[in-house]
């Protein structure tokens, strides 16, 4: 892949830029699908190249793919603030990123989540354990790839896990203090794009009840039930999202669990065998025609 700055092609009518950090085998696919449909492309790296706030050369699309939350917050409004159309915006990988402000956004529209507690101090995530019986699943509201989700199973956990968590960064420093559901380590996951589901996977853990990828969890490909596949788009909608992964967790209800706003998707093409990266390249050029 090339790497491009800001005197690239990626700029004016029909162009595509990829905001990257630590670019993956996600953004090398991508970057192929849209070279396919035609368009110009351009790959910024944010940790290397610096964006202009008040430039005002733009790509008519900002593609945000960075690794890195805050990353991808602040380079999709600066892009937003010059005139880019951003995928996804920054309010919704803001959203996406902080699981208080995701949960919040899917309870507004009468979503389904787990049973969650918002505890923000040591005294306050005693009370919210008390609040649950036997196991409880305590979250940092930011992270990814299961680092820091924990099972309490005592009083005395809790409060082990409120110091621990305590000496952190402010941002780690909050808890959601959430029922655990009977899963068998199995949840479900759909990548949605623009109005439509492009496909669901089954993600088991291979070790603990954690599903994700990225802690050794095998991917299946499952076919949507009218459920999962409503919930989805409506969780997308509730974080305003235009290509966002959504994760759900499934016994007796089906709950959403969490909504990805830079969704890696390389476990996703494995379990599926859909192109997810043309998909997107064809999402963005009937955007740039509508
Ligand atoms: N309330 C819960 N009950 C049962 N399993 C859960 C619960 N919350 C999370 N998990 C499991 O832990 C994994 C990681 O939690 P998640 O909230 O998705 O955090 P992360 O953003 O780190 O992926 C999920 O994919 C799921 O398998
Ligand atoms: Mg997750």
């Amino acid at each position: 892949m090339p790497h491009l700055g800001w005197d690239c092609d990626a700029l004016g009518t029909d162009s595509v830029l990829l905001v990257v950090d630590h670019p993956r085998l996600e953004e090398k696919l991508i970057y192929n699908s849209l070279k396919e449909k035609g368009l110009k492309v351009g790959i910024l790296n944010v940790t290397t190249t610096p964006l202009p706030i008040n430039g005002v050369k733009i790509p008519e699309i900002a593609l945000i793919r960075t690794v890195g939350m805050f990353r991808g917050v602040r380079s999709s409004a600066v892009l937003e603030s010059m005139g880019s159309h951003s995928i996804n915006s920054s309010s919704t990988i803001m959203t996406c990123g902080d699981k208080v402000l995701t949960y919040s956004a899917l309870s507004k529209l009468g979503i389904p989540i787990p049973k969650s507690l918002l505890a923000l101090g040591r005294d306050a995530v005693l009370k919210a354990y008390g609040e649950f019986q036997g196991v409880v699943v305590d979250k940092p509201p930011l992270g990814s790839w299961g680092r820091m989700v924990s099972l309490i199973k005592s009083a005395e956990m809790a409060v082990q896990i409120a110091d621990a968590r305590g000496m952190m960064p402010s941002s780690l420093r909050g808890h959601v203090i959430q029922e655990y559901i009977e899963t068998g380590g199995r949840d479900i996951r759909c990548l949605v794009l623009g109005e439509r589901t492009i496909g669901c996977m089954e993600r088991m853990a291979s070790t603990g009840w954690k599903s994700n990828v990225a802690l050794g969890g095998k991917v299946r490909p499952i076919k949507a039930t009218s459920v999962v596949e409503e919930l989805s788009l409506k969780a997308a909608e509730a974080v305003k999202g235009e290509f966002v992964a959504v994760d759900l967790l499934s016994n007796e209800e089906v709950l959403v669990n969490e909504v990805n706003g830079v969704p890696e998707f390389k476990g996703f093409i494995k379990a599926t065998g859909i192109d997810v990266a043309k998909e997107l390249a064809s999402y963005i050029w009937e955007v740039l025609r509508s």
